[in-house]
């Protein structure tokens, strides 16, 4: 799959067939797909007991060890006295943070601004507000102290370390799910429990997350691929994480046992829609209702299938936020693409598509994702909920990308003065330089060390 990511610098060219496949194989590998049904995990009340990271195998991955040295610091911190909401604020920043709370529903939210004003603390601050300001908490009689210990669980099974799938992702989501579920069509349909559902899958989508995708624990022989057979690995994992926590805590152990699973069960069927390599079986349904204007938001299904499709719009919304937090998300998100790169050439694996610093970067990347991936899923978003903030969200991202573009273009610019030889393969490329992305052909820094 490598080889059919052709890219070359300062510029992106594909293979022409089908693009969107194309880069939907990149981010999630499509080859491995098996027809698996999703069986639960057997243990599930406890995910984290069943990660045995000695099956790790002779290629050892540090990055992934220290998941384990997390969880360990992560059960000691769970013995400490329940905090409550205010006491973790510092004073000097609880007014800040309680201010920019007032404006939680606007889309120039600056998350990474709030996560410094609650001390790291977004993920459980915004969601607990969120639960409170709707009502969720007396609705659902959810016990202040475990909710609250719920949501301490939560954030802390996010890694710190990932530079991009941590708990201010999660936070970001979050309060993207929101923006979204106060969209006209969706509050006058939506029911406490859809919200309930939609702001519980949005804080623990990528719980747990790796910090590396499916094909690399796939080639990796980790154990979680095999539990989850090689299909969403990562996501079923999110979704089986999030159920051992629920469980843990007893969040909903009032309710009774029917509500409980229906509640889990739905809650998986929302975290999994966010893999991105289903992305086209959702647009094209997506599609054909919005074609046949037969969309009901009285149904229960379909206002599950629009809490699906905002979850999934809120997960890759980066592009559509104005460019000073957009641009941080992309260097985000590129650097740990770019940290899985350097593991694989450490351990002589394949470098996986995007992966590699040496042949691609934020811009290039980022250009092939909203082309491929954002524009014809808000596009879509659009055309079922065509309000300002759609059209807000699409101004940006044609500015980012247009920003991207122009950045690209002085990066190459000024390589091809300072290296005549690379403005000349650039302009007759068609042959021969595009396969040599391919990173097994390109020479290695590990032949060197
Ligand atoms: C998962 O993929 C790997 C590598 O392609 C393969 O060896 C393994 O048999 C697959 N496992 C399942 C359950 O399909
Ligand atoms: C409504 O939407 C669904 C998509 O799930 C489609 O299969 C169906 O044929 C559509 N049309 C009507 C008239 O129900
Ligand atoms: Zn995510």
């Amino acid at each position: 799959y490598c080889i059919l990511f052709l890219q070359r610098r300062g510029a992106i060219s594909y293979d022409s067939s089908d693009q969107t496949a194309l880069y939907i194989r990149m981010l999630g590998d499509v080859r491995v797909r098996s027809q698996v049904g999703f069986e639960p995990e057997r243990r599930s009340s406890h995910p984290y007991l069943c990660i045995d990271f000695r099956t790790l195998h002779s290629k050892r991955v540090h990055r992934l060890l220290s998941f384990q040295r997390y969880l360990h610091s992560s059960r000691l911190l769970r013995g400490i006295p329940q905090q409550m909401p205010l006491h973790i604020l510092d004073e000097d920043y609880t007014g800040q943070a309680r201010c920019m709370l007032d404006k939680v529903g606007n889309w120039n939210f600056d998350i990474f601004l709030f996560d410094r004003l609650t001390n790291g603390n977004s993920l459980i601050t915004l969601t607990f507000h969120l639960l409170n300001q709707y009502g969720l908490v007396e609705l659902f009689q959810l016990d202040m102290v475990k909710l609250w210990r719920f949501l301490v669980m939560v954030q802390e099974d996010y890694h710190s370390d990932n530079p991009y799938h941590n708990a201010v992702h999660a936070a970001d989501v979050t309060q993207a799910m929101y923006c979204y579920m106060r969209e006209p069509k969706l509050a006058k349909s939506l029911t406490s429990y859809d919200i309930l559902l939609g702001l519980l899958a949005a804080a623990t989508h990528d719980l747990d997350h790796p910090g590396v995708n499916q094909p690399f624990l796939i080639k990796t022989d980790h154990y979680l691929a095999s539990l989850y057979r090689n299909t969403s690995v990562l996501e079923n994992h999110h979704w089986k994480s999030a159920v051992g926590l629920l469980r843990e805590t007893g969040l909903f152990s009032h309710m009774p046992p029917e509500d409980r699973s229906d509640m889990e069960r739905d809650l998986g069927s929302l975290i999994l829609a966010t893999d991105i390599s289903q992305q086209n079986e959702y647009l094209s349904r997506f599609r054909l209702h919005l074609d046949q204007q037969n969309l009901s938001l009285t149904s229960a299904s379909h206002r599950h299938f629009i809490l699906q499709m905002a979850l999934k719009c809120a997960d890759i919304c980066n592009p559509c936020r104005p460019w000073e937090l957009s641009k941080q998300w992309s260097e985000k998100v590129t650097e740990e693409f770019f940290q899985q790169g350097d593991i694989e050439k450490k351990h002589h694996l394949e470098v996986s598509p995007l992966c590699d610093r040496e042949t691609n970067s934020v811009g290039n990347i980022q250009i092939g994702f909203m082309t491929y991936v954002a524009e014809p899923l808000f596009a879509e978003w659009a055309r079922f909920s065509d309000t300002r903030l759609s059209q807000t969200m699409l101004g940006h991202m044609g500015l980012n990308k247009a920003s991207w573009g122009g950045l690209q273009q002085e990066l190459s610019s000024a390589s091809e003065e300072a290296d005549p030889t690379t403005a000349a393969t650039k302009d007759g490329d068609t042959a021969g330089t595009t396969e040599g992305t391919s990173s097994k052909e390109i020479p290695q820094g590990s032949n060197v060390s």
